[in-house]
């Protein structure tokens, strides 16, 4: 039996987050420069069921059974085997790597499950929709994030742009042109889960000034959808800009983000905003071929940790 492996793109929000938990449209694109990959190696000589879990990003070689049953790799791998009513697997090592910075808004947390599953089920010669990858690594968000929209998880096992509201049908993007982001790390790492925790106790505290909030960017994610598609990458950046704003009115960017976005704007981005979660993590800026290498020495001279150029087609 020959090795499998899979990979799960990372992903950025082009617009609409967090109003997204809150049941407003959030349009997101995947990012195929960083990637999550699961290899499952077999172990013809191991004990039939038994699983040897390796990370070496962070250090973990472990029996499956060792880790804690809310530890991330074990309740995908657990939760994959009770779907599909499996027992026991053929014994095997799986090996899990992962560009995609952690904690940064780049959908870490749902590429691993999603590579993880697709490996696997390759490896048992099973084969498993879209759809039903993408309802587990819905429950694998839950578990890391408490209250995830879906976002992160749809747009990573589809690899393909989305327009996305909160339990509803997807809608796959049709982009005729190229877009090119200049994603910049703010370096400073944040969990999604504390700047969705802020939000709602917010929301809770002043619901009509943040269901306004939500409004606004739920329009503007509309209008976003539509330059999008027609290509008009200048009312485009507008709209990111505007989508910034909201975010600091929401309390979810930081003085780093804020300071890139300036960066970026200063080096003739068409529009800059925080992507993800905030507080840290990532921006975004919307560039073209030409103008992407001044904007990331921009952003770069601006203290941020890394950038990344991506092309959305
Ligand atoms: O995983 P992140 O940091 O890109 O954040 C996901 C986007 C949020 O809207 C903040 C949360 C969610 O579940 O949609």
């Amino acid at each position: 039996m020959p090795a499998t492996t899979a990979y799960a793109p990372g992903k950025i929000i082009l617009f609409g987050e967090h109003a997204v938990v809150y049941n407003r449209p959030a349009i997101a694109c995947p990012v195929n420069k960083v990637r999550a990959k699961a290899v499952l190696i077999p172990q013809p000589k191991g004990e039939p069921g038994s699983v040897r879990v390796q990370a070496p990003d962070i250090g973990l070689d472990s029996w499956l059974e060792e880790l804690a049953p809310d530890h991330p790799l074990r309740f995908v791998v657990d939760m994959l085997l009770e779907h599909l009513e499996i027992d026991h697997i053929p014994a095997c090592i799986l090996r899990v790597t992962s560009t995609i910075p952690v904690a940064s808004g780049l959908g870490s947390s749902a590429a691993i499950p999603v590579a993880v599953m697709r490996a696997l089920t390759g490896f048992l010669g099973i084969s498993l929709p879209d759809e039903k990858i993408n309802q587990l690594a819905f429950r694998v968000e839950q578990l890391s994030h408490g209250t995830p929209s879906g976002i992160d998880n749809t747009v990573i096992t589809y690899s393909l742009p989305v327009y996305f509201i909160k339990e509803q049908p997807l809608t796959l993007l049709h982009i005729s042109t190229a877009y090119t982001f200049v994603i910049g790390d703010s370096g400073v790492s944040s969990p999604t889960s504390r700047t969705v925790a802020a939000v709602r106790s917010g929301w809770q505290e002043e619901p009509e000034r943040y269901e306004g909030i939500f409004d606004q960017i739920g329009s503007l994610t509309d209008r976003a959808k539509e330059f999008l598609e027609r290509g008009e990458r200048a009312r485009l950046g507008e709209l990111m800009d505007l989508n910034h704003e909201l975010l600091v009115e929401l309390g979810v960017s930081s003085p780093q983000l804020d300071n890139l976005v300036a960066a970026a704007r200063r080096a003739g981005a068409l529009g800059a905003k925080m992507s993800g979660g905030g507080g840290g993590g990532n921006m975004i800026a919307l560039a073209t071929a030409e103008s992407a290498p001044r904007i990331a020495h921009s952003i770069m001279r601006a203290g941020a940790a890394g950038t990344i150029t991506t092309t959305v087609e």
